[in-house]
């Protein structure tokens, strides 16, 4: 008899609570603080500063974030690798949905190891060498500068669209499995809901990420403040 990683009951459910809390729960508050680069890099670089001065931060990012993200990543990989997609024989659309759900997940596993290197730690060859993490001063001027080189912005929208699918249809899953939402008609209101979430959050981490590169990001002006310069602004050396 095979045993398959993915019937086991437990890691299956701590796989599905772990994208909820607190992966989702970050996430929001992650793009949220991102907006902040909507009014400049003053109000960005202080939301950054405002975060590394939270107590016992390091315990908080292992256990809170990075441990919750492994366990969910290698457990997802293992899943959509015993997973047997049928979107081709029968392309409905919720097995299109199942399909995306997978590739995303697959995808996000490199993309968020890349980002985290790339902007955490400033690790990536050829890309921007200085971390953010301890340089809170300078977090807007290392990710701008970084913005600025088309692939790099490309490859982060594509990561913003799949985590915004992701965690939305995510969502549906669980309410789905844990019993949540039964009927048919309950299910139906709760995908449609999945796919509006995912679009607002599609469009406030893209505008997000345009805010880098652009006062305000893909905004009007009016919906932002003026922006101020932060003291060090200009002077990042790369
Ligand atoms: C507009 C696009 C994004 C920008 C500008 C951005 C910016 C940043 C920055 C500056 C950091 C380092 C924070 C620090 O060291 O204090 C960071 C960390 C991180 N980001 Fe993003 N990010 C973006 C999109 C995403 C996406 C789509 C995900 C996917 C879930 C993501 C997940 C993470 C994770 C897991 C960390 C590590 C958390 C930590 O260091 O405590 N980010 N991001």
């Amino acid at each position: 008899m095979t045993i398959h990683f993915s019937n086991t009951f437990l890691l299956r459910k701590l796989h599905q609570i772990t994208g909820i809390v607190p992966l989702g729960v970050f996430f929001f508050v992650h793009m949220f603080t991102n907006s902040k680069a909507m009014n400049g890099d003053a109000s960005f670089n202080k939301a950054v500063k405002e975060i590394h001065d939270i107590p016992y931060l390091l315990l908080i990012e292992i256990f809170g974030i990075f441990l919750p993200l492994l366990f969910h990543s290698i457990y997802g990989v293992i899943i959509s690798s015993e997973s047997k997609p049928n979107a081709l024989s029968y392309g409905y659309g919720r097995n299109w949905f199942y399909v995306f759900q997978r590739a995303t997940g697959i995808f996000l596993f490199v993309f968020i190891l890349f980002h985290i290197l790339n902007l955490r730690f400033g690790l990536i060859p050829g890309l921007n060498s200085i971390p953010v993490a301890g340089n809170a001063d300078q977090a807007f001027a290392i990710v701008s500068r970084e913005f600025q080189i088309t692939w790099v912005l490309v490859l982060y929208i594509l990561g913003i669209l799949a985590t915004a699918w992701h965690l939305a249809y995510g969502f549906f899953l669980f309410a789905v499995d844990w019993g949540i939402v039964i009927g048919e008609k309950a299910q139906k209101v709760t995908l449609t809901a999945s796919i509006g979430l995912a679009l607002l959050l599609s469009v406030v981490g893209i505008n997000a990420a345009f805010a880098f590169v652009r006062p305000c990001g893909l905004m009007p002006k009016a919906l932002c403040e003026e922006p101020k310069k932060s003291a060090t602004s200009g002077g990042v050396k790369f």
